[in-house]
């Protein structure tokens, strides 16, 4: 696991762009797995700024995103599918049959799960998988819990996601209470991670992740067992890590 230090956010963000940057243009039809959040949009706004002034090219790039709310539809501005349109796909010249987010509007779970797997199998997997960190360890949909979930599947939110999501909707019952996420296997079948976290509120959980016991408990901590995982972490946000 290689640690990069950022000297805040926006150097984090630049960091990592620079990561992403470097992988479209070694390999430009390249399978990126991407993630949702307020950490990579800092990183998302570099990305554009680059393509639009003519240093990145899209064009051969395929995407795969780690999760999606069940049961809210794309044009819903809390979905993760509106999320990346408005972030990045909106603003380079990816193709849009090459984007893919689980199917939130799928009310099968078992067979949208079996689809987005299958579907990241025919792509040969991702060739880097972006992540942001949760507070309690999660890494996309994939909280604390007794084992490692391996594949893609559907998540019950914690009552805690929902309270927190609340505010976002219009009313209580209008928040998603499930979702679909990658399973930690499907991330670790990425032939490249990167982890991009920032601030103090964030350092408990980076150091016991990163240099603590490897447990499904603190599911990040998978990824101590993956060959190629660079972390970039602002000062803050590494400030507990031994
Ligand atoms: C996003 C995702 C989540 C976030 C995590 C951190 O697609 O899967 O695991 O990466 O909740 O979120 P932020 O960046 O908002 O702190």
């Amino acid at each position: 696991m290689r640690i990069i230090e950022a000297n805040d956010y926006k150097d984090m963000s630049r960091k990592a762009a620079n990561i992403i940057s470097a992988q479209v243009i070694m390999k430009p039809d390249s399978v990126l797995g991407l993630a949702t959040g307020s950490t990579p949009i800092g990183l998302y706004e570099q990305l554009v700024e680059w393509y639009k002034k003519g240093d990145l090219d899209f064009s051969k790039i395929s995407t795969v995103n780690l999760d999606e709310y069940k049961g809210l539809d794309r044009e819903n501005d809390q979905s993760y599918y509106y999320f990346m349109h408005d972030h990045l796909f909106n603003h380079v010249n990816i193709r849009p049959e090459c984007t893919n987010v689980p199917n939130g509007m799928e009310p099968d779970a078992e067979k949208e799960c079996r689809r987005y797997e299958a579907l990241i199998d025919s792509l040969g997997g991702a060739d880097l998988q972006l992540l942001g960190l949760g507070h309690n360890g999660h890494i996309g949909f994939n909280e604390p819990a007794p084992v490692f979930e391996k594949m893609t599947h559907c998540v019950d939110l914690t009552e805690s996601t929902i309270e927190a999501n609340k505010r976002f909707f219009a009313s209580a019952d209008e928040v998603p209470k499930q979702a679909y996420t990658m399973g930690i296997g499907t991330i670790m079948k990425a032939k490249k991670i990167l982890v991009v976290v920032s601030g103090e509120d964030k350092a408990e959980i980076v150091a016991k992740a990163f240099s603590g016991d490897v447990t499904p408990e603190v599911p990040a901590s998978i990824l101590q067992m993956h060959q190629d995982v660079t972390v970039v972490a602002d000062k803050a946000a590494l400030s507990k890590l031994s």
